[in-house]
């Protein structure tokens, strides 16, 4: 397995440009198996996830062609061959548990093994289950799957009982080609969302009210092909921003929304991080006064994103001062503590709480990629730690980071990738 060796590296310097958003494109090309029409999907980013898509919607009968040097995907599904997702690429990508409304609308059956994915909780499934139930599907779970199957989805009245990033995309898709109009209410307001129902309305489908918290869906009858560009990707944004603020740097960011990463610059900014928006992108500078501690509550869409916990956690490490992260999301979000501190860091977990003593002075240490962002997070620490560090199980970062060394490298980090 691959491993990435990180050497301390001075301030980081530079420009850099962020591809295209992970947690857009999956739900997007999930959504094109709704349509036996053609669909383009441009600003794709290079991801194991992506490929893992790809596999997924191939196994239920869509051809996917790739142009690599427009970072282009053309997805087609004429005809549904399986109406199930198969264990192999279920347990790799938690992901693909987006399938089941566009197979259920299409077809009216969908059968998932139960997720994989990162290692981060329990991260059930019941409410996308609740949402097709109310969409009239009849759910079977079985050992280790689950099965939904209707005549027809009807629309209805779906209450979430918290605004999940995933059941609102999967409901959303599944209730655009239910009779009858589907309201969703306590809605995930991620930007995300907002792209999925673009591309959706670009298909033929009426979606209203995407990126507040009810979401107003009118079902029709079929969907037609279409072209669309995904956002770039808001959290990879947040690492290249905490990059520069974590080693004293200064780097242009190149193809961000900053809208998007808000609650990241706003606590930057708190901490002493210098942030400058201009047409060619946007300046992060840590270089220009000592950066000091701040305290931070992960929340749902605009709150801070519990996707950035880690990487501020171990920014946190290297101010002055003591802070505070309380993580409300998801449930085991701290494993990446124990790697943090065998490099040296200080923080007690007690509870949903973490505390952080700042100035620590890193050091090199052989750590393990616990889930993505915090692999990245290591590696980010893994750049101002005396001597080597050596991060494994790097899929996980493979999984959702686009060219992550390459980048890194071209704003002066010292990193390689070795094969164990
Ligand atoms: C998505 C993102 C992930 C991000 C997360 C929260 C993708 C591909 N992944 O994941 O990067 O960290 O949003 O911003 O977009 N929950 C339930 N029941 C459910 C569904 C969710 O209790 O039926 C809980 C989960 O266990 C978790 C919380 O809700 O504690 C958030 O999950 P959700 O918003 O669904 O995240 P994902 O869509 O899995």
């Amino acid at each position: 397995m691959a491993k990435f060796l990180v050497d301390k590296s001075g301030p980081l310097f530079g420009e850099v440009e962020i591809s295209g958003s992970k947690n857009a494109v999956l739900p997007i090309m999930a959504a094109s198996i709704l349509t036996e029409d053609k669909c383009e999907i441009t600003d794709v980013p290079a991801l194991r996830d992506v490929d893992v898509m790809c596999k997924l919607l191939q196994s239920v009968g869509a051809k996917v062609t790739e142009d690599y040097s427009e970072n282009s995907i053309f997805i087609e599904t004429e005809k549904i061959i399986a109406e199930e997702a198969p264990y192999e690429l279920v347990k790799r990508m938690r992901a693909s548990i987006l399938v089941m409304g566009p197979l259920l609308a299409r077809t009216g059956k969908a059968r998932i093994s139960l997720p994989g994915g990162c290692a981060i909780g329990a991260r059930p499934i019941e409410l996308h289950l609740k949402g097709f139930r109310i969409l009239g599907a009849k759910i079977v779970e079985g050992h280790g799957y689950v099965e939904a199957t209707v005549d027809k989805l009807m629309g209805g009245k779906i209450y979430l009982d918290f605004p999940s990033v995933g059941a609102t995309e999967n409901i959303m898709m599944a209730a655009t080609l239910a009779e009858g109009v589907t309201i969703i209410e306590n809605a995930a307001e991620e930007p995300e969302i907002v792209d999925l129902a673009n591309f959706l309305n670009k298909m033929g489908a009426k979606i209203k009210g995407a990126g507040t918290d009810t979401i107003k869906i009118e079902g029709v009858q079929d969907l037609h092909g279409t072209k669309h560009a995904v956002i770039p990707d808001r959290i990879e944004t947040g690492t290249f921003m905490v990059a520069a603020a974590m080693t004293r740097g200064n780097i242009l960011i190149k193809n961000v929304v900053p809208d998007h990463v808000k609650p990241v610059i706003a606590k930057l900014v708190e901490c002493g991080v210098e942030i400058e928006d201009g047409d060619d992108g946007m300046r992060v500078r840590g270089d220009l006064r000592p950066l000091i501690a701040t305290d931070i509550k992960t929340m749902p869409y605009p709150g801070f994103p519990t996707d950035m916990q880690s990487l501020f956690m171990s920014f946190l490490t290297t101010v002055e001062g003591t802070s505070v992260v309380i993580e409300t999301v998801f449930e085991n979000r701290y494993m990446h503590v124990g790697e943090l501190n065998r490099m040296g860091a200080n923080i007690k977990v007690e509870g949903k709480s973490a505390l952080i003593q700042g100035k620590r002075e890193l050091q090199g240490a052989q750590v393990i990629s616990t889930d993505l962002r915090a692999g990245a997070a290591l590696v980010l620490a893994g750049l101002m730690a005396e001597g080597t560090t050596e991060v494994s199980e790097i899929y996980h970062i493979e999984r959702g980071y686009s060219f992550f060394m390459e980048k890194l490298r071209g704003l002066g980090a010292k990193i390689t990738r070795i094969e164990d």
